[in-house]
């Protein structure tokens, strides 16, 4: 690791306070610094032995989920992250390193060209990490495919069924619960996939005057582009904003997906896609409804459109 970015960056602890900002429930920080006119972002992050978290009762199996989310977002930066098209912005990889558990991403500071992070998002925001999503996309289209279509990246999603069970043991009785393996099989077996960012909340995006930066590739994996576009909802739409807007934003996604795929020259038959993701919309919420209900079942997210969509999917069973 010598003569590495990190080595500098750890030599200027002596020199500099640190300023970091701590990561998900204590598994390290976000730092920044500076070598000359260039400055980098720095993620370092160790999942602790005794992870406590306020929701759930942390298990070897989910400490594992943890350790195995940075694994990921390296093996993303390392293997995935260059075949994107340019106008998919993501933070350009400077250095990955990691030892005894512990993983070192150095990036470039992406507020050094112009992003930043907002707290709320206004229908121009959305529409624009709708086309970033679409471009993620359309990127990786494919008919088939499972866990290991991607390498280790496996399935997509940081709810996804298989890496949830004590989630899914704390949900009470309910139908939702009686029907969740039927619901999860439903969404491994559509015909489209591809990879999906796997987190693709307003946080883990951040906007200049024309466009979108994404990052945090943690739970990136092979599934379906709508679940991206759900959550992306989740965190920028109320309940009566999602009844009154979530077809108009729909159809400005598939627009895009169509010209990215066009752009991308991607041969897929873009109808049947289209029909199969809307298909799919009801399923993915309740999909979604279901590791609510077991992580945290207060969850504000659990809004009203939200039930009705797994009350559909339920139907449609
Ligand atoms: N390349 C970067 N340039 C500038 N800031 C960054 C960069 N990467 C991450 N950040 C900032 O650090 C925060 C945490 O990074 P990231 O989302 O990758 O980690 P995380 O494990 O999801 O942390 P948390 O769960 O606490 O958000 C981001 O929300 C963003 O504000
Ligand atoms: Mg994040």
């Amino acid at each position: 690791m010598q003569h590495s970015l990190y080595s500098h960056y750890l030599n200027s602890l002596q020199t500099h306070e640190q300023s970091a900002q701590a990561l998900w429930n204590g598994c390290g920080f976000l730092d920044k610094f500076q070598i000359g006119s260039c400055k980098y972002a720095v993620k370092l992050s160790k999942v602790p032995d005794d992870l406590k978290h306020v929701n759930i009762r942390q298990t070897p199996f989910s400490l594992q989920r943890k350790v195995r989310s940075y694994v990921k977002e390296q093996y993303f930066y390392t293997h995935y992250v260059e075949s994107l098209p340019m106008t998919c912005h993501t933070p350009k990889v400077i250095e990955l390193h990691e030892f005894d558990g512990t993983f070192v991403t150095i990036l470039e500071d992406f507020e050094q060209r112009g992003f930043h992070n907002k707290a709320d998002a206004d229908s121009g925001d959305i529409e624009r990490t709708l086309k970033w999503l679409a471009g993620f996309h359309a990127n990786w289209l494919r008919v088939g495919g499972g866990e290991s279509s991607f390498g280790l990246l496996g399935y997509g999603n940081y709810w996804h069924l298989k890496t949830r069970p004590d989630e899914f043991e704390k949900m009470p009785a309910s139908s939702l619960k009686s029907a969740a393996h039927a619901i999860n099989e439903k969404l491994d077996a559509v015909t489209f996939k591809t990879l999906i960012h796997g987190d693709a909340k307003l946080a883990n995006f951040a906007f200049n005057d024309t466009s979108v930066i994404g990052y945090d590739f943690q739970h990136t994996g092979i599934g379906l582009g709508l679940s991206d576009v759900m959550l992306l909802f989740t965190t920028v739409l109320d309940s009566e904003q999602l009844s009154s807007c979530a077809s108009n934003l729909l159809d400005i996604y598939f627009t895009e997906l169509r010209e990215q795929i066009k752009n991308q020259n991607v041969t897929i038959e873009v109808d049947l896609l289209e029909n199969e993701w809307r298909e799919s919309w009801c399923f993915i919420w309740a999909d979604f409804h279901r590791f609510l209900a077991g992580w945290k079942p207060e969850h504000p997210k659990i809004n009203q459109y939200m039930k009705t969509q797994t009350q559909l999917a339920l139907c449609k069973l």
